[in-house]
């Protein structure tokens, strides 16, 4: 989606550092092959793969089409499959190496017919600084068309680091050509949030202190580590998912309407919002924040390892895997809500939920139970397994007497066979398009770390115990203290 009209494609260079890496084979290059199927992609676009493997084009050309395959599956479609492989050359070389950029410059000038190009950095966070500067020492940074720069998250790995990568990407780009990815924003059903708030007058009012009890964001993975020990290892689940996609959905969530929906419009609102969260302090760290790792267990019947077992996790390592923590927006609308936000890897179910919880009638009138125990409605916005929203309300049961039962709305986002595009896909597209409505402004991250910065600071500095979970449950039972009242518990299911 675009917020405004999208302005033309355009063709560019589109210059993957990092072409070999996980991120590239399991979202990039298949989000690439949709929109080339989808007919997105303009013609004169090619498509330059560097990656640290000395490989021949041919190798890259198998990696290239496995990676397709895996994700296509019956899909697969072996005449787009070439005309999308034929866009491709293959740059083996070390990102340190200075002849790299030089390759990339002569290829880039060379082609008279195109001069725009997108330069993708699918890197760890610990690169980006050096290959920012080694773009600009190849003047790649001031082109002749307009060069885009891409940079995935975590955007530093605390607020100084952010704000230390944000003055290297200016000393070399200028704002217009940065875009800092949080695929979250790509997601339909995340930007449904917006349109399911403010294009329903049902809703909007009730969407306030005075009926909300509390607001639940939970990302629950079952897929553990896999092959990114690497980073993972260093960044753990609060910089990996809390401080970007959790973060960005609360937001969501909490915002005021924008004056109009245009980007800088709305990124005002999140700003405002992540500068109304109450900021932590340190003594209280523990009743705000909950970290643990995964041990082994079994995800669907079939026995894992624990996280201290995966390939490349340092030894006694303390990463998070999963982290719960609470938080207050300080505002007139939310005073005094708890958002409780929480994710992890190797949980029980894949389960990505907004869910809100709404507060009891003042008055119980139709059954004998005290008020607190009555179930209160729920309106949940689901992301994951299904793209769908619920709303639990009472209605009467049928027969004799006033008794109440939970019934439920339920409601598909997409209708039969309808197709979005993905997360991915979208903003490959915007990346192109040059449009930076769903990239995220650099106010927005500094914020974001603000929030998570103590959170951080407090966990460096207790380095030798960590909380475990089996692999396959819903976490520790200690992560419930973050509730603030008894009868608040996670919502585990739609
Ligand atoms: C990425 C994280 O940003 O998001 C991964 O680095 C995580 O660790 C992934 O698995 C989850 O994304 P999605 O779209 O599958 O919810």
């Amino acid at each position: 989606m675009t917020l405004q009209q999208p302005p033309q494609a355009l063709p560019c260079h589109f210059v993957i550092f990092g072409a070999t890496g996980d991120l590239a084979a399991l979202k990039l290059l298949p989000a690439l092959y949709r929109l080339d199927v989808g007919g997105h992609l303009p013609a004169g676009m090619s498509i330059i793969a560097l990656g640290r493997r000395p490989w021949s084009e041919a190798d890259w050309l198998q990696h290239l089409e496995e990676s397709i395959r895996r994700r296509t599956g019956e899909q697969f479609n072996a005449r787009v499959y070439r005309r999308f492989a034929a866009r491709f050359a293959y740059v083996a070389g070390d990102l340190h190496d200075p002849a790299i950029y030089q390759t990339l410059s002569d290829r880039l000038c060379a082609d008279q017919s195109c001069a725009h190009a997108a330069f993708y950095l699918s890197l760890k966070p610990s690169d980006f600084g050096e290959v920012i500067q080694r773009l600009e020492q190849a003047g790649l940074n001031r082109p002749r068309g307009l060069h885009r720069i891409v940079v995935e998250k975590p955007f530093g790995e605390d607020i100084d680091s952010a704000r230390q990568l944000n003055r290297l990407l200016h000393d070399a780009f200028d704002e217009e050509q940065i875009y800092r990815i949080d695929h979250y924003l790509g997601k339909e059903t995340v930007q449904n949030l917006l349109v399911f708030r403010f294009a329903n007058t049902l809703i909007e009012p009730l969407w306030n202190r005075n009926y909300i009890d509390h607001v639940q964001i939970s990302v629950a993975e079952q897929a553990g580590v896999s092959t990114r020990a690497d980073y993972y290892d260093k960044a753990g689940a609060l910089r990996d998912m809390l401080q970007n996609h959790l973060l960005q959905l609360l937001t969501l969530v909490a915002m005021e309407p924008p004056p109009a929906l245009e980007a800088d419009a709305l990124r005002d609102e999140k700003v405002k919002v992540l500068r109304s969260i109450r900021p932590i302090e340190d003594q209280v760290i523990n009743a705000h924040a909950f970290r643990a790792q995964y041990g082994p267990g079994s995800i669907d019947g079939v026995p894992v390892p624990g996280y201290q077992d995966e390939a490349g996790v340092a030894p006694h390592s303390i990463a998070e895997t999963f982290v719960a923590a609470k938080f207050y927006v300080d505002n007139w609308r939310w005073r005094g809500v708890p958002f409780y936000l929480r994710t992890g890897k190797r949980l029980a179910q894949q389960l990505s939920l907004v869910a809100i919880r709404f507060r009891h009638p003042p008055q119980q009138l139709f059954r004998e139970t005290p008020l607190e125990f009555i179930e209160p409605n729920w309106v949940l916005l689901s992301l994951q397994p299904s793209e769908s929203m619920h709303i639990e309300l009472h209605s009467k049961q049928p027969g004799l007497g006033m008794d109440t039962r939970i019934i439920r709305l339920d409601a598909s986002y997409r209708r039969g066979r309808e197709k979005t595009l993905e997360a991915y896909e979208t903003l490959l597209l915007d990346i192109m398009e040059g449009d930076r409505s769903l990239f995220l402004r650099f106010d927005e991250v500094e914020w974001a770390w603000r929030v998570v910065d103590p959170i951080l600071r407090h966990w460096t500095r207790q380095r030798d115990f960590i909380h475990t979970y089996p692999a396959g449950s819903w976490g520790p039972l200690e992560a419930d203290r973050l509730f603030d009242k008894l009868e608040q518990s996670w919502r585990n299911q739609l």
